[in-house]
């Protein structure tokens, strides 16, 4: 079979690597891919949002079926686009992968729906939005609607710090049009999970619970990052929750978007916090969670491939979906100064011996050698028995990767250890 992924990041990395394991697999093609992903397929320069350029090649190569990943070309309606040629891929078509594209049309869903979430209020007029701060309660959460790199959210303390961020998304356009309308909703608190799911429209089978690492620094400080680790399964994710889960949000969002003729067919990210009352919706994404796939797919017993397929054609519910009862732990090795300023370009190594458990994000091949090419380099995940072991193992990998502006959190998996 003649596979393509699109998509360029540790993410699809590890889908790639995944995909392998079947044999039926006899050509494996990443677009763009990246220098550390050519190792294990091959990767063709047609960026993910090029949707045209997706399609040609699929034609060009007779591909048998696509798989994709990211957020961008999911929303622009690639899958459509492939399947209007006669490609059958994994992943939502345009109008279910709007869950994602807007988070007006996820919040009026769940309101509509009834599915537990944070109170909110939608504004398209910055005046609106700055009247209702005035005495919304804080601290508050404004979110751009549309895609903004999973950064158009921010946290407001003050109401200083919520009218700036208000004018900042609104009128001084800080994630591009993606902020031309925004929600103002209720902090939440709690622990939070990620629950990705394999979900054809009729059924839906939860993956592996795992936690993400979201901040910069070690102690959860620092700026919002795309993750800096993951932990899997996440403590915090336990039967009586997965249970409520999957009856007051699983399957009532599988029947919402349904119900309003957008069914999703793919893996749907299911976002959440273990409030006192209860699970609730932090965010909807469309697509496998990054760095969460790194820590879900290495506990994965059965084939993707198979499953995917399933998935597909509607045929998840006989189709066998079995994670090992074992944990995961995978340590984001990035670039100094990422999320925001930082140098690379720098001489990658990793020993053959570990290779195997680095999936690669940004890098590119200079001169026929591995040399870093974003803010996030690396992943390195190990697994084991125990939450413990597989940390150790993780960090055992990191230390054996390096680049000269070489940074990770030193504390992936702590919290959960704690069972916070
Ligand atoms: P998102 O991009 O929607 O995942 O949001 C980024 C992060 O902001 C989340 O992982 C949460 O930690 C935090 N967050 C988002 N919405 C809320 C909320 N309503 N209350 C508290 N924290 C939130
Ligand atoms: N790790 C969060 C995300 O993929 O959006």
């Amino acid at each position: 079979m003649r596979i393509l992924v699109v998509g360029g990041g540790g993410r699809e990395h590890a889908v790639i690597r995944k995909l392998k394991d079947n044999p039926c697999v006899t050509e494996l093609y990443a677009l763009p891919g990246n220098g550390g992903i050519a190792a294990d397929a091959t990767c063709v320069p047609i960026g993910a949002k090029d949707i045209d350029g997706i399609v040609a090649f699929a034609q060009d190569k007779k591909i048998d079926y696509a798989v994709v990943t990211p957020d961008d070309p999911l929303v622009l309606g690639c899958v459509d686009a492939l399947e209007a040629v006669g490609v059958p891929c994994f992943g939502p078509q345009k109008k279910a992968a709007i869950i994602e594209g807007s988070k007006v049309f996820a919040k009026d869903l769940m309101k509509r729906y009834g599915i537990p979430t944070a109170r909110y209020e939608t504004f398209t007029c910055l005046d609106e939005a700055l009247r209702y701060l005035e005495t919304a309660p804080l601290p508050t959460v404004l979110k751009a609607d549309g895609l903004a790199l999973g950064k158009g959210v921010i946290i407001a303390q003050t109401r200083a710090e919520a009218i700036q961020a208000a004018r900042d998304m609104m009128e001084g356009k800080r994630f591009g049009d993606a902020g031309s309308k925004i929600v103002i909703e209720e902090f939440l608190e709690g622990p939070e999970v990620s629950v990705l799911a394999f979900t054809d429209g009729n059924v839906v089978v939860p993956m592996v619970s795992s936690m993400d690492h979201k901040r910069a620094h070690d102690g959860d400080q620092g700026l919002n990052t795309g993750g800096m680790g993951t932990v899997a399964p996440n403590p915090c994710y336990t039967p009586a929750v997965a249970e409520r889960c999957m009856r007051e949000i699983f399957l009532p969002t599988i029947a919402a978007m349904n119900a309003e003729g957008r069914t999703f067919r793919g893996c749907l990210y299911f976002g959440l916090m273990v409030t006192k009352d209860g699970p609730k919706v932090i965010e909807y994404n469309c697509r496998f969670g990054d760095p969460e796939t790194q820590v879900v797919l290495p506990l994965l017993d059965s084939d993707l491939l198979t499953i995917m397929q399933a998935v597909t054609e509607g045929r998840l519910a006989d189709t066998e979906v079995r994670f090992r009862d074992e944990s995961a732990c995978c340590v984001v090795l990035a670039s100094n100064g990422y999320p925001e300023k930082y140098e690379k370009g720098f001489l990658l190594e990793i020993p053959e011996t570990v290779r195997s458990h680095v999936y690669i994000a940004g890098a590119k091949q200079a001169d026929g050698k591995l040399v870093t090419d974003g803010g996030r380099v690396c992943g390195c995940v190990g697994t084991g028995e125990t939450l413990e072991d597989a940390i150790r193992a993780a960090y055992d990998v990191a230390a054996q990767v390096r680049f000269e502006n070489a940074y990770c959190r030193k504390d992936i998996g702590q919290r959960a250890l704690r069972g916070v």
